[in-house]
């Protein structure tokens, strides 16, 4: 085992290497994933979104970044999602992931994405690197006889596919606009008309809204469901719902928040699926310029940032919202002000209430009147994600 390390662009004849690090690090892909990944890598490794490390010529890490957008208080902010990071067994241990993700967090600023968010399988390499815990992705479970009951049978419902991606996505991005929803990815047009001509998804369009479902174990599942009225949300829950007769259970990935809690009889099983993501901000200002914020809210806050992961965003900083907006901007208040590192920043961007950092010990020193101010600027409905990536 040699120890030149280095950080490098993984190449098209590399993938058979990072399939083999990968299949040791998570498992054999499925049969017949193998080809729809290998379609996904080429796009990455032409786009300079897949890194690895080698030592020699030898590949014993890889990581890619996915070019999304995200929703930040009803905007979309560009987000550097991080996925498939990948060691080999026998280099664990030794800094090797650590070499590859800085490589990761670099290149995802270099591309002007200001945010950064991932799937921890273990938080403690990703805390060292700056990131925390940015909000969660739930699936909730109902009697699908309680939603074959909910009606809406006046709202004509049709089967959709790959030509109604755009309207897909017009659809999400009002909703989510009205809601000023946070956390929810934007995938590109063209994953959105895969997703919608793949024959294992159910995918049905009515005039203000849409669900996509499939099979998952003999239940029902629901990837997404977008409704504007109270009729639509009855009629797209009901089709799900006339699976009764075979699917005991429909599973749905959805906001705590979602009206069809207020819509069903029973109340959705006690035991919700659970994960959580994290968040990263790789640019401050551009971040913070590109989110909404609650459009009541007024604050100027100082604050000082020690991010040695980023040290172009690190020092002091005024903070400003105003109708709905923010701005940060370099100042050179000293004094007593608001300080928090990396870690405290994703959290804040996030809207953990202010309290909870400084019990942490991720926020400290500032007026405490200022945190009533933070509150209620980054605050709003709790950050979740529907997909996993
Ligand atoms: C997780 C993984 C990428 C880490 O790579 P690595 O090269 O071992 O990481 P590093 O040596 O740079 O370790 C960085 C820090 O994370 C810690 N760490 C790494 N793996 C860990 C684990 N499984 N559990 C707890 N801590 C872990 C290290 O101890 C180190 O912290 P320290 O400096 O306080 O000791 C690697 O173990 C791996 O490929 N695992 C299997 C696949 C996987 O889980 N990928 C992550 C998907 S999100």
């Amino acid at each position: 085992m040699t120890d030149d390390l280095r950080l490098v662009d993984i190449t098209e004849t590399q993938l058979d290497d990072v399939l083999r690090v990968r299949a040791r690090s998570f498992g054999l892909l499925a049969a017949g994933a193998r080809e729809d990944w290998v379609r996904d890598a080429v796009e990455f490794v032409h786009d300079g979104r897949f890194l690895g490390v080698v030592s020699g010529d030898e590949v014993v890490a890889a990581a890619r970044i996915w070019d999304f957008q995200q929703w930040w208080g009803g905007r979309r902010v560009p987000m550097a999602g991080i996925a498939g990071v990948v060691v080999a067994p026998e280099y664990r241990g030794r800094g090797v992931g650590s070499l590859l993700m800085r490589g990761v967090l670099e290149r995802s600023r270099d591309k002007g994405m200001p945010i950064s968010a991932l799937y921890p399988a273990t938080t403690v390499i990703y805390r060292h690197l700056g990131y925390e815990f940015g909000g969660h992705r739930y699936r909730f479970s109902f009697q699908a006889a309680d939603l074959r009951s909910l009606g809406g049978r006046e709202v004509a419902v049709r089967r959709a596919g790959a030509k109604d991606a755009a309207r897909f996505l017009e659809l999400v991005g009002t909703a989510h606009e009205a809601s000023r929803a946070s956390g929810l990815l934007v995938w590109p047009e063209s994953k959105i008309a895969e997703w919608l001509e793949d024959e294992e998804n159910f995918a049905y369009l009515a005039e203000d809204g849409f669900v996509v479902y499939n099979w998952s174990d003999g239940d029902l599942q629901v990837d997404e469901l977008v409704a504007h009225s109270e009729a639509t949300a009855r009629a797209l829950w009901a089709t799900v719902g006339s699976g009764a007769s075979i699917a005991r259970t429909v599973h749905a990935y959805l906001s705590p928040n979602d009206p069809v809690h207020l819509l069903v009889e029973h109340e959705a099983d006690k035991q919700a699926h659970v994960q959580r993501w994290m968040l990263r901000l790789l640019d401050a200002p551009a971040a913070i310029a590109a989110r909404g914020f609650a459009p009541g809210a007024a604050a100027e806050v100082d604050l000082l940032i020690d991010d040695p992961g980023v040290p172009a965003q690190s020092g002091r900083w005024h903070l400003s919202v105003a109708d709905g907006t923010g701005e940060l901007t370099p100042s050179d208040r000293s004094g007593d002000v608001l300080q928090l590192g990396s870690r405290g920043l994703a959290a804040l961007y996030a809207g953990t209430p202010l309290a909870a950092l400084r019990t942490a010990g991720l926020v400290t020193g500032g007026p405490v009147a200022s945190d009533r101010l933070l509150d209620t600027a980054f605050g709003g409905a709790a950050p979740y994600m529907l997909d996993y990536f």
